[in-house]
């Protein structure tokens, strides 16, 4: 086995971390949830889930990948043999997210290009569903494939296996040197533009309005956790991933808490951004913010355009620089997520980054062209909810049952972080690890699967949600235990290096 490829710098770590986190979810997901589930009461509970599940997993991932040093499927080996498939689960999820996350970011490298002209038009919507997406009647059937998704998908797959290729140090990390302040930079011009326009208070005081009688409701503590999973990027195999390339004596919970303030920061700067704008919108043709406010594939490239159509100028360049932020970062999340299981296979099967990176990452590529088709819309509308409720918090719920009821492994989680970092951590991290977390997902896991159980998602077909929505999640598990009974081609005595 070779050495294990390492970070070049502390920040350079810090900054693929955030690359990863900072995604399209903080820019179209959390504004809109936010809004929905209580405004400015919303921080409230969001604070609390990201202090008493999202930081802590985030410390624990971070540990897990340090001490051990592999990726997902090998660091969960070496905590336990039977664990493996934890790993292997969390990579299949992954797996299944990068196939539709490219896509999307396809989506938003066309609508850069539309913005010089802005193509869309008077009505971005039958644009985007019949000039674009070229959408057709029926669901679930596949139809063509679409020239206009085709195109930048070839050159977001291009782009993300190139700087894989690259490895650790000179694809990941200078990529994402690059990639992130470009993204800051070009989302605070968006941002200051956004204060500065007309409405723009009548949007913030919808945003930020609180509706504490809303707190009372179970519904919106469930969502802050499911948000908070999401936008940190934890309990899908990438955190620990980054974290196995640390040096062994990289500080953890410092890196932890900037990752998950610069996250947060991020998407709060965008819940501002968002409403400032759609309060002009909302201002400017005289209707309510409710009626303006969306969030997903219709905020971004159809109240988006919309709005971009409306602005008192330099409306191209406003509208390319709202897609770039899009385009950049998907791009630095989706290498994350891909990288899952180049590092998954090269552990595993013994053979060389590039070879991991051209069968991962291009079997990934091959699958994505289904959701490029006239109707990978309502398929990845389904794969996307069921992968998120039945895939990512599941997998949360059961990682940190196992790490804290069945293999009891917090403890020694602790002290080798406390024994790394600066300020240390107290049995505060454990009671949330160990019950608070557990509790939460739990209850959130019994809600989806009874909701799900008694209507179908979106009011899909029976046959369509089973097809898109069970059997992927199910699969993905079903997966996890296939791989790890396969043998490690590195040898056994790999699984019990344990280097620190
Ligand atoms: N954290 C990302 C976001 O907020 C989401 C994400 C990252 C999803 C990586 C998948 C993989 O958008
Ligand atoms: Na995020």
């Amino acid at each position: 086995m070779a050495e294990r490829e390492q970070w070049g710098s502390r920040a350079g770590f810090v900054l693929a971390a955030i690359g990863s986190a900072v995604g399209l979810g903080n820019i179209w997901r959390f504004p809109y949830v936010a809004y929905e589930n209580g405004g400015g009461a919303f921080l409230i509970p969001y604070l609390f889930a990201l202090l008493t599940a999202g930081i802590p997993i985030l410390i624990m991932e971070f540990t897990m990948g340090q001490r051990f040093r592999g990726s997902s499927p090998l660091t969960y080996a070496r905590i336990n043999r039977k664990a493996e498939w934890m790993g292997w689960w969390q990579i299949a999820i992954a797996f299944v997210i990068s196939t539709y996350y490219s896509v999307i970011i396809a989506w938003a490298i066309s609508y850069t290009y539309f913005s010089f002209s802005l193509s869309w038009g008077d009505n971005p919507e039958g644009f985007l569903f019949n000039d674009f997406l070229k959408v057709e009647e029926g669901v679930g059937y596949f139809g063509s494939l679409v020239p206009g998704v085709l195109i930048p998908l070839i050159i977001v797959w291009a782009t993300t296996l190139a700087i894989l290729f690259k490895g650790v140090k000179k694809g990941i990390e200078l990529a994402n040197r690059i990639l992130i302040p470009t993204l800051i930079l070009m989302f605070l011009c968006i941002v200051i533009r956004a204060l500065t326009l007309e409405g723009a208070s009548v949007g913030l005081d919808a945003f930020f309005r609180p509706d504490w009688e809303g707190l009372k409701n179970p519904s919106v503590w469930v969502a802050a956790y499911g948000h908070i999973f999401f936008s940190l990027s934890v309990a899908f195999a990438i955190m620990i991933t980054y974290s196995s390339y640390l040096p062994k004596k990289a500080d953890i919970n410092n890196n932890a808490f900037i990752t998950a303030f610069s996250n947060s920061g991020f998407e709060i700067l965008a819940g501002i951004g968002v409403f400032a704008v759609l309060g002009f919108m909302a201002v400017s043709s005289g209707v309510g913010i409710d009626d303006v406010a969306a969030g997903g594939v219709g905020l971004a490239f159809v109240v988006f355009p919309q709005i971009i159509n409306t602005f008192p100028g330099f409306n191209e360049f406003f509208g390319f620089l709202f897609f770039g932020c899009l385009v950049l970062a998907g791009i630095t999340s989706l290498i994350s997520i891909v990288e899952t299981y180049v590092a998954g296979i090269q552990d595993k099967f013994n053979v060389t980054r590039t070879k991991a990176v051209i069968v991962g990452g291009g079997l990934s590529a091959l699958i994505s062209l289904v959701f490029a088709t006239q109707n990978g819309v309502n398929i990845l509308d389904a794969v996307d909810y069921f992968i998120n409720n039945f895939g990512i918090a599941v997998s949360g719920l059961v990682t940190v049952v196992a790490m804290g009821w069945v293999f009891r492994k917090l403890p020694e989680i602790k002290d080798h972080t406390n024994r790394v970092s600066d300020f240390k951590i107290g049995s505060w991290w454990t009671f949330c690890l160990m019950v608070v977390t557990p509790i939460i997902l739990g209850i959130m896991f019994v809600q989806n699967l009874v909701t799900n159980l008694t209507s179908n998602y979106g009011n899909f077909d029976t046959d369509f949600v089973i097809t898109f929505g069970w059997s992927i999640a199910v699969l993905a598990i079903v997966f996890g235990f296939v791989i790890s009974a396969l043998k490690w081609q590195t040898g056994k005595n790999q699984l019990s290096v344990k280097e620190i």
